[in-house]
Formats: structure tokens, C-alpha cells, sequence
């Protein structure tokens, strides 16, 4: 077995990233997202088995409603287009924390997690409002 088995990531600073480079916080959480898809790739690649995000805090619940529509619509997007390709990838999405979101979001949540639940090669832990 790797001695490595799991890789935990608070995601911090992608906003203050994006205002810097460029004059945007959302343009720095899509860049964060690319990031992560990087991540994914690295972890299979070293046979890492658990990968943990600490994606969104109940702190970041209290942003301005615009950005966090922003957030939860990048992760609804996420979902729509790489849950199948996840799934190909043999690796299994759990939710930890709350899924009290919109219903949209609770049922692709759901649904992303049904779908991946046997998958063995990495579990991806996405850490929401905890
Ligand atoms: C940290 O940067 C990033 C977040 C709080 C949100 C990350 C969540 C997403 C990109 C949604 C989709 C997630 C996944 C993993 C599919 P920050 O805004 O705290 O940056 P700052 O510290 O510069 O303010």
C-alpha cells in the first residue's frame, strides 16, 4: 500500500488569486476548479486512495449571495459535466457535511454519489458547509 493513502486541501485563496492576476474573484475559483481537476489526476497517478476538499465552509455561507450563487453554480456545472467521466475513472464522490442547497443541487449531489458509490480507485471527500 502507498504509505500516502490520503490527501485533505482546505481551498483557500483562490478569490484573492483571481483580483490579483486577474481583476476578478470568480475568474480565481474557476482557475481553483482547474486546479482541482489537476489534483484528481495527480492523486490517481500516485495511487493516493482518499482525497479530501474542504470546498465551501458554513463561513463562506455569508459572502455576498452573488459569489455564492457563483460557487454553487461551478459546482453544479462540475457535476453535470464530469460526473460520468468521474464514474469512468472508478471514482466514488462523497458528500461530508450538509447538503441542504437548492433541490437542483441537493439531487445532483445525490445522484453523483448513487452513481459512484461502488467505485474503488479514489474516494473524493468534497467537504460542504461544515
Ligand atoms: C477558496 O477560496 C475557495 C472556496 C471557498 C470555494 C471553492 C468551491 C468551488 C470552486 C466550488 C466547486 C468545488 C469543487 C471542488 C467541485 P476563497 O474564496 O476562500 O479565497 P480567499 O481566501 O482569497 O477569499
Amino acid at each position: 500500500m502507498n504509505p500516502l493513502n490520503h490527501v485533505a486541501i482546505i481551498m483557500d485563496g483562490n478569490g484573492r488569486w483571481g483580483l490579483k492576476y486577474k481583476n476578478s474573484r470568480n475568474a480565481g475559483h474557476k482557475a481553483g476548479l482547474n486546479t482541482v481537476e489537476k489534483i484528481i489526476k495527480e492523486t490517481i497517478k500516485n495511487k493516493i486512495k482518499f482525497l479530501t476538499l474542504y470546498a465551501f465552509s458554513t463561513e463562506n455561507w455569508k459572502r455576498p449571495k452573488k459569489e455564492v450563487n457563483f460557487l454553487f453554480n461551478l459546482l453544479e456545472n462540475f457535476l453535470i459535466n464530469r460526473i460520468d467521466e468521474l464514474h469512468k475513472q472508478n471514482i466514488k464522490l462523497k458528500i461530508i457535511g450538509v447538503k441542504n442547497f437548492s433541490s437542483k443541487l441537493n439531487n445532483l449531489l445525490n445522484k453523483s454519489e448513487k452513481k459512484t458509490l461502488k467505485n474503488r480507485k479514489l474516494q473524493i471527500n468534497l467537504a460542504l458547509k461544515i
